[in-house]
């Protein structure tokens, strides 16, 4: 395993404090020691109360957000898809700078004109991700069982065609990440839904994985796959509820999946931004049978806001799937980009401190959301996630109808994500992106509170 540096260990901890308890000890997501590393189980659920002095440890960076000024500068879906007058707040890009490694890294391949063809990089950017794993995850993997491709889409398209044969059923969990709808008929399935089920009220934020109101709905999977599915299609942390889930919840899956001899693609893409009050467990670790009956899909596309240089890696922890995802056409791993090659091995080998920061900015708005949505909406229903920068919102009391995107567009000039394209457990529901600077999240709260003031005035309410 690679040495670290000791400062590397100390940049990593947080200082996790439970008052009622008069405890203080650490944890974190990363150290070389085993100090500061994740649990190998979930904490208890009492731990009700922790905070973060990470701010005070040298080693985590300051990452605000940009101004609109700035942000309307760049040509990307969303900074070109609306006009200016809209505040996008929609798809899965964050507002964030570039981290500097990753900057540096891309100006330095600018000027050496490295431009080309990807080519053999021998292993640099599988080693590079299997580190970051090591570090945040403590998963060992071996970098040889990982393979480069352009992005997630195109992992979970290429698993799912070497995995299930045409016309299989797979399984996945709305209210979920549009494309899975798409990308299963893509690669010759069939979408079988066993939708996420709601927990109850009491136990929010009270567990490592912090409770976002829903969970996986373990039954209604053992049925779809006692029907005749063939594979399922994990999110984790889930879009768009930034749901974690547990080491408990992920092996009973495995469990699960095996005694139906079918397999799991495992979409992990969020991991990295799994906050500080959960615990992210890759599914590929939770069993024997998991790492039998499983490829995971990784990138650093969306913590680090590198969507469009296309790099994600397949995952695997088995011969049986190592040999699968070697026998894919060489294209599909040519096909990575090798800007996203040189920004993705920069993130993981050197975006640590930047991460903490991003994830610290995600915590302050998430917080914020509370807040803002209890003094100006609150009838909105509304859990903090505990993964991302992706956030769930139940407007079905503002009267706005089966999609309230297309009302909060017309009247609030907000673009968000419409719910039912989550599938249908997203009537009246709209997911926004908080991956944003604190005065761009005010004011899209403030422009929907305003929206939903004038219709109850108009409606005499
Ligand atoms: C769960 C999930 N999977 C996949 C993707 C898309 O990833 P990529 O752009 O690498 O295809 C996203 C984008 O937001 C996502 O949220």
């Amino acid at each position: 395993m690679a040495r670290r540096r000791k400062d590397d260990r100390i940049h990593r901890l947080r200082v996790v404090g439970c008052l009622d308890k008069g405890f203080v000890g650490t944890a974190g997501r990363a150290s070389a020691a085993g100090m500061g590393r994740p649990p190998a189980e979930p904490r208890s659920p009492v731990i009700a109360c922790r905070f973060h002095l990470r701010g005070m440890l040298s080693g985590m960076d300051r990452v605000v957000a940009q101004q609109l000024e700035q942000l309307r500068t760049r040509t990307s879906e969303k900074w070109t898809a609306y006009p200016p007058d809209v505040l996008p707040l929609f798809v899965a890009e964050s507002d964030f700078p570039l981290a500097a490694p990753v900057a540096s890294a891309l100006h330095a391949a600018i000027d050496r004109s490295d431009t080309g063809y990807i080519g053999h990089d021998h292993g640099a950017a599988a080693s590079a991700f299997t580190r970051f794993a090591d570090r945040h995850w403590r998963w060992d993997l071996d970098p040889a069982r990982v393979r480069s491709t352009t992005d997630v889409s195109v992992v979970i398209v290429e698993a799912l065609r070497r995995l299930i044969e045409p016309g299989d059923g797979v399984v996945i969990m709305p209210p979920v990440y549009p494309p899975f709808f798409e990308l299963i008929p893509e690669a010759g399935g069939r979408v079988v839904e066993a939708p996420l089920k709601r927990t109850a009220e009491a136990s929010t934020g009270s567990t490592d994985t912090g409770d976002v109101g829903y969970e996986i709905d373990l039954d209604a999977v053992e049925a779809a796959l006692a029907a005749g599915a063939r594979a399922v299609l994990l999110c984790s942390p889930h879009n768009p509820l930034g749901l974690v889930h547990s080491r408990e919840t992920l092996a009973a899956l495995s469990e699960i999946v095996e005694r139906h001899g079918a397999t799991v693609v495992s979409d992990e893409i969020h991991a990295p931004l799994t906050h500080t009050d959960a615990v992210f467990v890759p599914y590929l670790t939770v069993s024997d049978a998991a790492r039998e009956h499983a490829i995971a899909a990784h990138s650093a596309s969306k913590a680090f806001n590198l969507a469009g240089l296309k790099c994600a890696m397949f995952v695997t922890a088995s011969d049986r799937m190592s040999a699968l995802v070697r026998g894919l056409p060489p294209e599909v791993e040519e096909r990575t980009s090798l800007f996203g090659r040189i920004a993705s091995t920069a993130a993981f080998d050197h975006g640590d401190a930047w991460l903490d920061g991003v994830i610290a900015a995600i915590e302050r708005n998430r917080r914020l959301l509370t807040t803002l949505l209890a003094e100006r909406m609150p009838s909105v229903g509304y859990r903090e996630p505990r993964a991302s920068y992706l956030t769930w919102l139940d407007l079905s009391s503002l009267g706005w109808g089966d999609d309230p995107s297309v009302v909060a567009l017309q009247r609030a000039k907000v673009a968000l994500n419409s719910g039912p394209t989550f599938g249908r457990e997203g009537t009246g529901f709209v997911r926004l992106n908080i991956g944003c600077s604190v005065d761009v999240l005010t004011e899209a709260v403030d422009r929907l509170a305003r929206a939903a003031a004038g219709a109850s005035a108009r409606s005499g309410a």
